[in-house]
């Protein structure tokens, strides 16, 4: 099994040595592609602005909410993002009244979707459209695949475009991150700076690496179906809700993977902690703290490890240096690493998400009939 992995990640550090984005494990190197930062610069390098609405749903938004809610929890930044996800309309009636007020030059709009045909993404740029007084001057950027058709008048939009076998959940450091945050100053070099040593670490030193996931994989085996990350940092909470959809739908397929749960702590040890301590003894945990985060907490979580010590329960520990650009690009290409290596495990495709197309598909169909 080692074996295996090991020559797995042989295999992805020559990908890294290709030209081009050319296979769905491409998505390693984003980080190291100059290409990539330049027409990010070069977009957002005139805009100044103060307010930022992004438009999309998934791997489209939640990468960039991760980051900006990580670094932005208890300030009040310069320039503020609007995400703009599930279909929301009393939201975006809000913001728009909101945004009468403010200058329109002060405002982009991005839209992010690569397929293009995301329901929840199209219905909310229209109803924003239909909602706000189009007036000139707000800045309109489209961040799509080469083939989408959104309906966006593309001489008023600057366009990028997402390689095409980069998937939404492993896009985060593509411009479909990359772009809103540069926008709020968040320092997007020590972003993939970060995720550029954590691919060098993983290639050069795979044992830790390949041990972690291959006891993740063991615990499954022996009924630890669910995998709860467990939050001990406020602030990190959107991250974990980044790791959950990448472990939902890169694992959760062929009636294989596990069932990726977030929790809060303190919060959820005054509700769940008791059914993962007594109860049914079907969960591993992974704990998710930053070494900034206040001793109670701390303390809090290191308890709550020595009582799953004492009744054997399966958890590991990841701990951000800080919170920063370079350790969340850290984690988040160790992530998403590790995740190509469970599906390697567990023998499942990681890339493609057919099931939550079939519900695309299915929504579109009832839409229609009811002329919506
Ligand atoms: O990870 C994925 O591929 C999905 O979560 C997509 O990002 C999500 O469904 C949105 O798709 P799109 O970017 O095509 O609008």
């Amino acid at each position: 099994m080692a074996l295996e992995l090991a020559t797995y990640l042989d295999s992805l550090s020559q990908t890294l040595k290709k030209e081009g984005y050319s296979t769905e494990e491409s998505f390693l190197k984003l980080p190291f592609d100059e290409d990539n930062l330049r027409e990010v610069m070069e977009a957002t390098k005139n805009l100044n602005v103060t307010d930022v609405f992004v438009i999309g749903i998934g791997g489209s938004s939640l990468g960039t909410k991760a980051i900006y809610e990580a670094l932005f929890s208890y300030t009040n930044p310069s320039t503020k993002l609007h995400f703009l996800d599930q279909i929301n309309v009393e939201k975006i009636q809000y913001l728009v009244k909101d945004l009468e007020k403010k200058d329109p030059k002060k405002t982009a709009f991005i839209t992010i979707s690569k397929s293009g045909k995301t329901l929840e993404t199209r219905k909310n740029y229209e109803l924003l459209k239909e909602h706000l007084p189009w007036k000139a001057g707000f800045h309109e950027i489209l961040i799509t695949g080469k083939d989408s058709e959104f309906p966006i008048n593309r001489e008023k939009a600057t366009t990028l475009t997402i390689p095409q076998e980069v998937g939404g959940r492993f896009s985060v450091f593509s411009p479909v991150g990359l772009v809103p945050l540069a926008l709020t100053k968040i320092d997007v070099v020590q972003l993939l700076k970060g995720a550029m040593q954590a691919t060098k670490e993983i290639s050069e030193n795979p044992e830790k690496t390949i041990k972690n996931v291959t006891e993740v994989f063991e615990n499954y085996k022996n009924g630890k179906k669910i995998y709860n990350i467990f939050v001990f940092s406020p602030k990190l909470k959107t991250l974990a809700f980044w790791y959950q959809q990448l472990l939902g739908e890169s694992l959760g397929k062929e009636n294989k993977g596990f069932f990726p749960a977030v929790s809060e702590g303190s919060k959820d040890l005054h509700s769940l902690q008791q059914y993962f301590a007594g109860g049914t003894q079907n969960t591993q945990h992974e704990f998710l703290i930053s070494k900034d985060e206040n001793k109670y907490q701390q303390t809090i979580m290191k308890a709550v490890q020595e009582t799953y010590k004492e009744k054997q329960i399966p958890f590991r520990t990841h701990i951000l240096e800080e919170t920063n650009e370079e350790e969340l690009g850290k984690f988040m290409q160790t992530k998403m690493m590790e995740v190509l290596l469970l599906a390697k495990l567990l023998e499942v495709n990681p890339f493609g998400q057919p099931d939550v197309e079939a519900y695309k598909s299915k929504t579109r169909e009832l839409l229609a009939n009811e002329n919506l």
